[in-house]
This record gives C-alpha cells, sequence and structure tokens, in this order.
C-alpha cells in the first residue's frame, strides 16, 4: 500500500538551477565556483546563454593583487556572470623565463575573487589548452614587434593564442584588461577587431602602491632594496608626465628626462624608454595630441614594466 505522502503528485516546478549569478558582497571564497575543464565551462556558458544573460571575462595569471580585482569589480557593473580565469599559459613564457616559479596561492586568489564579486574562476589544465598536437597561434603583427616584442620574441603570439582561446570557451559579452601591460592590451584589442570577434575590450588604468610602484604579481620577487630601487621606474614616468603638462611636446626630451632618473638609480638596468602612438605604438618623434610613455626595465632578475599616457592641454 502506497503512503498518503508517497502518491503526492510530483511538483511540476523544474529542480532549482545551480545557483552560479551570485550578488555582489561579502561573501565567503566557497560562493566562488571553480570550474577545471573546458567541458565544464562550456555548459555553464551555454546555461548562462539561454537565459539570455552577460558574460564578462577577466582573464588573469593568478597570484592577484589590486589591479585585478579592480578589472573584476568593474566586471561585476557590466555583467551578471563575472568569470576570472587563471591560466599560467606556457606560450607566452621564452625559455629560461619564471613559468616553473610563477606565484600562486588558489585559497588567496578564490577570497579576493569572492570578495570583488566574481562569480567563478576559470583554471584550465595545460595539457588541455595545448593538447598533443596543438599547431595554431595567432600572430598580432606590427603593434607586437617592438617593445617588449623585441624582448621577448614569441610573447605576444602565445598571449594573443590564449586569449582567443579563452574568448571561445568563455564567449564573454566583455573582457576586461589593465593599461599595465599597455602592448598587451593593443594586442588584444587589435585581435578582437582583425577577427571579428564579439567581444568588447575594456582597457583599465594602472593600480598603484601608495609609493607609485605599479602593482604586479612578479613585484613578489624583488627584495626590500630592489623594491626601492624599482621606484625610480614611476618616478621617471612621473617626471615625463610633468613635463608633458608644462608644455614639451618632443620625444627626445621626454624620454632623457627618465632615462636620467633610471641611469641614476643603482641596481636598474634599462630595456626602453621609448614614446609611441597610443594605439599603433609607433614611435612619435614628436607629440602632437596624445602619446604613452613605455618603459621596461630589471632590477636584478626581475623584469618589470610600467607606462604613463601623455594627454589633456598642456601649455604648449
Ligand atoms: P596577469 O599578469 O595576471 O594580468 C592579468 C590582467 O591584470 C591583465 O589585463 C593586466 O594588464 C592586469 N593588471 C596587472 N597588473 C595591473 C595593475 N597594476 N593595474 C591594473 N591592471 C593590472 O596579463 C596577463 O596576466 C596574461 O598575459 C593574460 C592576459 C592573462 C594572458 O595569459
Amino acid at each position: 500500500m502506497t503512503s498518503k505522502k508517497s502518491r503526492k503528485k510530483p511538483s511540476p516546478k523544474k529542480p532549482p538551477r545551480e545557483k552560479t549569478v551570485v550578488k555582489r558582497g561579502s561573501r565567503p571564497a566557497s560562493a566562488v565556483r571553480i570550474i577545471r575543464t573546458i567541458d565544464n565551462m562550456r555548459a555553464l556558458v551555454r546555461e548562462v546563454r539561454l537565459r539570455k544573460r552577460s558574460i564578462a571575462l577577466v582573464p588573469t595569471m593568478g597570484f592577484l593583487h589590486e589591479g585585478h580585482l579592480s578589472l573584476i569589480r568593474e566586471a561585476r557593473r557590466r555583467a551578471k556572470l563575472v568569470v576570472v580565469s587563471i591560466f599560467v599559459n606556457p606560450t607566452q613564457f621564452l625559455p629560461g623565463e619564471d613559468l616553473d616559479r610563477y606565484p600562486r596561492d588558489l585559497p588567496g586568489d578564490r577570497r579576493k575573487v569572492a570578495a570583488a564579486g566574481g562569480d567563478v574562476i576559470f583554471m584550465p589544465e595545460a595539457a588541455e589548452m595545448y593538447p598533443e598536437g596543438f599547431q595554431t597561434f595567432v600572430d598580432v603583427t606590427h603593434v607586437t614587434r617592438d617593445l617588449c616584442g623585441a624582448a621577448r620574441p614569441g610573447h605576444f603570439r602565445g598571449v594573443a593564442t590564449v586569449v582567443t582561446k579563452l574568448f571561445n570557451i568563455v564567449q564573454p559579452d566583455v573582457a576586461l584588461f589593465g593599461e599595465k601591460d599597455y602592448q598587451q592590451l593593443q594586442c588584444v584589442r587589435r585581435l578582437a577587431q582583425d577577427l571579428n570577434l564579439p567581444v568588447q575590450i575594456v582597457g583599465l588604468p594602472t593600480v598603484r602602491e601608495t609609493d607609485g610602484l605599479a602593482m604586479s604579481s612578479r613585484n613578489v620577487y624583488l627584495s626590500p632594496e630592489e623594491r626601492g630601487q624599482a621606484l625610480a621606474i614611476s618616478r621617471g614616468l612621473q617626471k615625463a608626465r610633468r613635463l608633458f603638462s608644462a608644455g614639451e611636446r618632443d620625444s627626445s626630451e621626454l624620454t632623457a628626462a627618465v632615462l636620467d632618473i633610471l641611469r641614476n638609480q643603482s641596481g636598474l638596468e634599462v630595456e626602453y624608454v621609448t614614446v609611441c602612438h597610443p594605439e599603433t605604438l609607433e614611435r612619435l618623434p614628436a607629440i602632437d595630441r596624445e602619446a604613452v610613455i613605455l618603459v621596461a626595465a630589471r632590477v636584478g632578475k626581475t623584469r618589470l614594466i610600467d607606462n604613463a599616457r601623455l594627454k589633456g592641454t598642456g601649455r604648449r
């Protein structure tokens, strides 16, 4: 005999969906779902798309700091589902670079993503992103040729390839990148445009420590002494901005002023100081309207980059 209870009709309602679109607020790390396979990421994307919800992607290599979190917070404002990818992408590291010792901290990252309002961490394995036989790369030719592209041949090919793959997997409406990696941002803008990818690329300003040092996951490599030496970079860029505001438009004067500061800093070795067009990154001998001044330098074994936008109505 069946009991009254068991005769009850099953509820016509569908079982509740897994709650993946979460409201912002102070949330525990466990509120952030971790997805480790491309199939599972695609399944979530299908579900979210079916509900006509928008998706934002913040690509990272993890060991998150305030610079990353500013991107996540802005992503939260722009989309219903915020995906943060954490993938230390082997194809963008040159032999001898820091691939094997790149800092990692998943529990810390998960807490930070939760606090900044992210919903999902996507962290695929390198073996799944680059299975045996992988041989297709994205090459953004011009904008990646000089500056870091010259110093790190193949680096931007790796970046462009992994970013394209992440776009294809996550299918974001919007993807957010930092101006800190200025050449990378222009490379990504170019590839999205050239390949007609249906994603809006948003660039956000560099987040700095209170003393001016641009935040970077690689700053942990610096000893206290090196960290002090590294400050010459932001000091140099500040100087360039001041000169620009005072009306200086000759690029060689601006670079000379920055080089003067950098070369007088012990422990620091300059790689480049260049004034470029803000989109094409072609060198500008004189600044007509807007420009960006980019710096790369080594402090000890650590390579650091930084830049400053030169724009506005300075006296002429
Ligand atoms: P990663 O160095 O982890 O940086 C992830 C994103 O954070 C990039 O868009 C970067 O420009 C931004 N970012 C880093 N430091 C910042 C700062 N101080 N202020 C604002 N934004 C900052 O860049 C990469 O990873 C990788 O190359 C990646 C794009 C993920 C491809 O592998």
